[in-house]
């Protein structure tokens, strides 16, 4: 093995997720072409491999990714910075019942407190199944990973909650971190799983030296959850958790953003035309933006329904802002995720047919995979609207703040990763709060230009401050200390 080595005790580096770097698809000249996996965990990823190299075990998350990623390793990169991917490819009933049935119908659900109780959710015997398909690729990726022999394993978020224990019990001296990059569910909500599946998520996830969350808060809800196991000893200032002879560590390590490769994709031709189509969208008007996937946490129905309560309450702005709404698609398989968008399309078209008047079309929506558009949005926003129910991090509140080029202010929810670090440049919002939100938008809009030109400059201080190499380094030392004696 052959894997580039940055840890002084030489073990090379072998991170598994469920979604790799690059997704295959058709592209409009009929040829298959590989494109960057969605969310911020292959964003904050990609980065990290880079600088360190190695390689990454992670699903073939479609057909077309069966056909064309489905054996052997990839390599990836530039000489001098180059990493390899490996992908491990599922039955696709099976895959189902593992990403859609329970990682995102269930887990994430959970964790991100998505749920509506009267109604769901309802665990049955199609839940059971689910789960054993869930089990099983979980056995899958620990398989893998102890093939590669001894390494910093670094296994990443919800999909894979179960394979730390499961590799642990594969190689006992194993160097294990886990990472979440999502949050954790506090312990009431935490029971709304049944106590089966909890004992084994927190039993899984114990197989692993190292626990990492972006937040404190999550952290904190993961170290109360475990004392619900019967042989666990949860000690919450130090942060560890003694379990079968061993000390699990529980560190808080916010991931942050490439800043300088981000600068160089703002520079691509693609995105002068993609500054075009943000200028024709704007039309010299204020620009209130927001960019998600197309996701049930990121709270876009409130969004919209703030912004109208701004419209119904400020006609001083009719005329004088657009809100662009940038949305990238996913989980399409997901019914709540379908019926939700359509939801929020509804919304718009309220606002839209309430507000517009001769050439001001007061939201426009964008739904595609569209990085280029995102970036020339970042650079153009006066106010960027980032306000999930609850977000492991948030990335997209740091790349806005590194590219903006007007002091454009950020609107931040308490309840994202992101608040601890950026809170106190940001103009706060509580998720749920609509009219809060309304005023929100309202002082993003009329700030000060002073004001604006200090959170900015905070802003993007606070996201170059925290290193995106440092975040991976960081959990290597945690492991390499987890490795040198008892905790
Ligand atoms: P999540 O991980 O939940 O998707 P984040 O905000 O942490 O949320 O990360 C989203 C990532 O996806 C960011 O790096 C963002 O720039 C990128 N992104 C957002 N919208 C698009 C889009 N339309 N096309 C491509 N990438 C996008
Ligand atoms: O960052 C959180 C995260 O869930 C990642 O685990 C995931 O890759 C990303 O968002 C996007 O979700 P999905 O992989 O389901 O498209």
């Amino acid at each position: 093995m052959t894997h580039t080595d940055a840890t002084s005790d030489r073990r090379p580096l072998v991170i598994a997720s469920n979604r790799g770097p690059a997704s295959f698809a058709v592209d409009e000249h009929g040829e298959v072409a590989a494109r960057r996996g969605a969310g911020g965990l292959v964003t904050a990823l990609i980065g990290a491999l880079q600088a360190s190299g190695g390689l990454w075990i992670a699903s073939a998350m479609s057909e077309i990714d069966r056909e064309h990623a489905g054996s052997g390793r990839i390599e990836i990169g530039d000489p001098g910075a180059r990493y390899s991917v490996r992908y491990l490819a599922f039955d696709p009933g099976e895959f189902h019942a593992f990403y859609n049935e329970v990682s995102n119908r269930v887990l994430w659900m959970l964790h991100h407190c998505l749920w509506d109780a009267p109604r769901t959710p309802v665990f049955d015997a199609a839940t059971t199944r689910a789960w054993n398909a869930y089990r099983r690729v979980n056995v899958a990726f620990s398989e893998a990973l102890e093939e590669e022999g001894d390494a910093d394993f670094l296994i990443q978020d919800y999909h894979l909650s179960l394979a730390p224990a499961m590799l642990r019990a594969r190689r006992p001296g194993a160097r294990i971190a886990y990472f979440s990059h999502i949050p954790f569910a506090g312990s009431e909500h935490f029971r709304v799983l049944p106590r089966r599946y909890r004992l084994e998520l927190l039993e899984g996830l114990l197989g692993a030296d190292v626990i990492g969350f972006h937040a404190s808060a999550w952290a904190e809800n993961f170290l109360v959850d475990c004392r619900e196991l019967p042989r666990a000893t949860v000690n919450l200032r130090a942060r560890s958790i003694r379990w079968q002879g061993r000390t699990v560590r529980v560190g808080v390590y916010p991931i942050s953003i490439d800043v300088e490769a981000l600068r160089a994709e703002s520079r691509e031709d693609a995105v002068d035309e993609a500054r075009r189509r943000v200028e024709a969208v704007a039309g010299g008007r204020a620009l209130l933006l927001r960019v998600d996937r197309a996701e049930l946490s990121k709270n876009i129905l409130r969004g919209f329904l703030a912004y109208e309560r701004f419209l119904e309450r400020c006609a001083h702005w009719h005329g004088r802002v657009v809100f662009l709404a940038q949305f990238n698609p996913s989980r399409e398989d997901v019914p709540e995720y379908g019926r939700y968008m359509e939801e929020c399309f509804r919304a718009v078209d309220a606002v839209n047919d309430r507000f517009g008047r001769g050439d001001w079309r007061p939201v426009t929506v964008s739904y595609g995979d569209d990085f280029a558009l995102a970036i020339a949005g970042y650079e153009r926003y006066d106010a960027l609207l980032v306000n999930p129910v609850f977000d492991g991090m948030n990335l997209v509140a740091k790349e806005g703040p590194t590219l903006n080029r007007r002091d454009g202010t950020l609107i931040l929810s308490e309840n994202a990763g992101a608040f601890p670090e950026l809170g106190r440049h940001a103009v706060r919002v509580s998720p749920f709060d609509v009219e809060g939100t309304a005023d929100a938008i309202r002082e993003a809009l009329e700030m000060p230009a002073v004001e604006r030109a200090r959170r900015a400059r905070g802003l993007r201080a606070a996201v170059q401050r925290n290193r995106l190499d440092a975040w991976v380094e960081r959990q290597r030392a945690a492991l390499r200390r987890a490795g040198a004696g008892p905790g």
